[in-house]
């Protein structure tokens, strides 16, 4: 067995990968009932797959159709599993095809909401209502179902949505259990998790933690470890777990940039140093920083400027620290994922697809990732399990560059310091009213432009102030949240009448796409 894979994780679901764009989201709702799930390529070899130990094995949905040449490739042996198999949409059609049913190419199709006539309410579909809501994609459909299957559901027009062999422990949904719209998806899920594959419900927070301090004590042994810390959730998690592990061995080191928020690096330095006696230390760089960036306008500029300076700040600091041989950050599972190292393989790849923050590669470092299995909702978890505060555990998204790609245009310390206060006017006022969760990230920008207004018998001519509040579900597309007009209104007062320099409010109502979350 691999030495990457713990004793929790054997045991678990394998789920190849199809090409479905809800492959991820079939991973995370295993997980949710406590039951490790690992994604792979659809072409890996049964042997790798049965070095996981696992308990079942998912084929996903995917965009193509078992008649296409270029269908993806996989290994026909995992069909002789002796572990319950399920085919999800794509996978179902699969499994028909394989076990010798007629799969018919679609013309129309089947997207979106439908509801299902449940023929028998047993096995993966026990306890589920007739005529439940499901979401159903998919172009083919299965005409006749192999031999010995039962259909257990269809949908309204006769499509086969549901079907097993019971005997050989083949399950199949046309359907996507994985995903909200269908109604009953969850404990469809848990039926073949529990009744049918028998897994543990085992992968929880502390067992993750328990068994993560000894792997990394493994790992360390007696060495010396260097872990950047940005503010954020994944290197505060990072920065927590190690200290648990290996205690002083690692120094947890913050650079401030000057382009953090208020507060923003003393209040996680205090949460891990005060809250959990992390050995952290902070170092304040911001004068570098700004001073490279002096008279810079340009977004890509200040980025790259940003993203070299960190790199240097980063080397001088680690020279401090002195002999560190090992790296600790906080790479996550869907950064796995999307570099293509999911197989299991150890190719790891330094956190690059941030341009701050990340580190070149020829960096002489052994790379610690303690989370490199887990998505950001497991990381927050652990993070609370470890004893993080909620505030720092919950907290919003934040850039690498931080507020330089906030204050449009040039940056200058009194102008940072305008949008830092606002900025937190803005931030705390949302905790206030109870709206900060609702919504996936928030924040001010100073827009260069001046603009008339009155105060008391003065006329002014200050700063315009945007703010921005999207809920999103992954920053990729994001929709903007629909603020309540008594908190805007709350909070443009507020910042007008306290913020010197800001005049204005507007609220951005740009969606992603054709907007960008960021205004630079
Ligand atoms: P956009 O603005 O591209 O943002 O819609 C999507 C998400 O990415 C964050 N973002 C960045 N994160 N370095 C980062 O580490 C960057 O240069 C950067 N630019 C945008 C943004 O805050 C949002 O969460």
């Amino acid at each position: 067995m691999g030495d990457w894979l713990s004793q929790i994780q054997t045991g678990g679901v394998i789920i190849l990968d199809f090409g479905s764009q809800y492959t991820q989201l079939i991973a995370r709702r295993i997980r949710e009932q406590h039951v490790f799930s690992e994604i792979l390529s659809s072409e890996t070899k049964v042997e790798t797959i049965m070095e996981r130990q696992p308990k079942a094995v998912i084929l996903s949905g995917g965009p193509s159709s078992v008649f296409e040449n270029s269908a993806p490739k996989y290994d026909l042996n995992i069909f002789d599993l002796d572990i319950p198999i399920l085919g999800i949409c794509y996978g179902l059609q699969l499994l028909a095809h394989h076990y010798g049913g007629e799969v018919e190419p679609g013309i129309k199709g089947e997207y979106g909401f439908a509801n299902i006539h449940v023929n028998q309410s047993e096995s993966i579909l026990q306890g589920i209502s007739d005529g439940t809501q499901v979401w159903m994609s998919h172009m083919d459909k299965v005409r006749n179902v192999p031999k010995g299957w039962t259909i257990l559901a269809e949908s309204s027009n006769g499509i086969v949505a549901a079907m097993i062999n019971e005997e050989t422990k083949r399950y199949a949904t046309q359907f996507h259990p994985e995903v909200v719209h269908t109604v009953e998806g969850e404990s469809i899920i848990n039926n073949f998790l529990f009744k049918l594959a028998h897994c543990e419900p085992n992968w929880t927070a502390g067992n993750f933690i328990h068994e993560q301090v000894d792997f990394i004590r493994n790992q360390i042994g007696d060495g010396k470890v260097i872990c950047g810390v940005s503010g954020g959730v994944d290197s505060s998690v990072v920065g927590a777990l190690m200290h648990k592990a290996v205690g002083d061995q690692c120094t947890s080191v913050l650079i401030d940039h000057g382009l953090l928020r208020k507060n923003e690096a003393a209040n996680c330095v205090s949460a891990l140093k005060d809250g959990l006696g992390v050995n952290i230390l902070s170092y304040d760089e911001s004068d570098t920083f700004l001073s490279k960036l002096s008279g810079v306008v340009e977004p890509e500029k200040k980025r790259k400027i940003i993203g070299e300076q960190f790199i240097r700040s980063f080397e001088k600091v680690a020279a401090r620290v002195g002999d560190a041989t090992f790296l600790a950050q906080g790479t996550l599972y869907p950064d796995v994922i999307e570099s293509g190292a999911s197989v299991g393989n150890s190719s790891h790849v330094i956190k690059s697809h941030h341009n701050v923050g990340g580190l070149p590669e020829d960096m002489d470092f052994d790379l610690v990732e303690p989370l490199r299995e887990l998505f950001k909702d497991e990381v927050r978890n652990v993070g609370r399990e470890l004893g993080l505060p909620d505030l720092l555990i919950n907290r919003h998204p934040f850039p690498g560059p931080g507020l330089a790609v906030r204050v449009i245009g040039e940056i200058t310390k009194p102008r940072l310091d305008i949008l830092r206060e606002a900025d937190d006017i803005f931030i705390s006022s949302l905790h206030e009213e109870g709206l900060y969760d609702e919504i996936w990230q928030a924040f001010a920008v100073l827009i260069p432009v001046k603009t008339v207004g009155v105060m008391g018998d003065q006329r002014t001519y200050e700063h315009l102030l945007g703010l921005r509040a999207v809920t999103s579900s992954d920053g990729m597309t994001a929709d903007w949240f629909r603020m309540p007009d008594e908190a805007l209104s709350k909070i443009s007062n507020k910042i007008v009448n306290s913020v010197k320099g800001v005049n204005r409010v507007v609220y951005d109502i740009t969606s992603k796409p054709p907007g960008t979350i960021e205004w630079e």
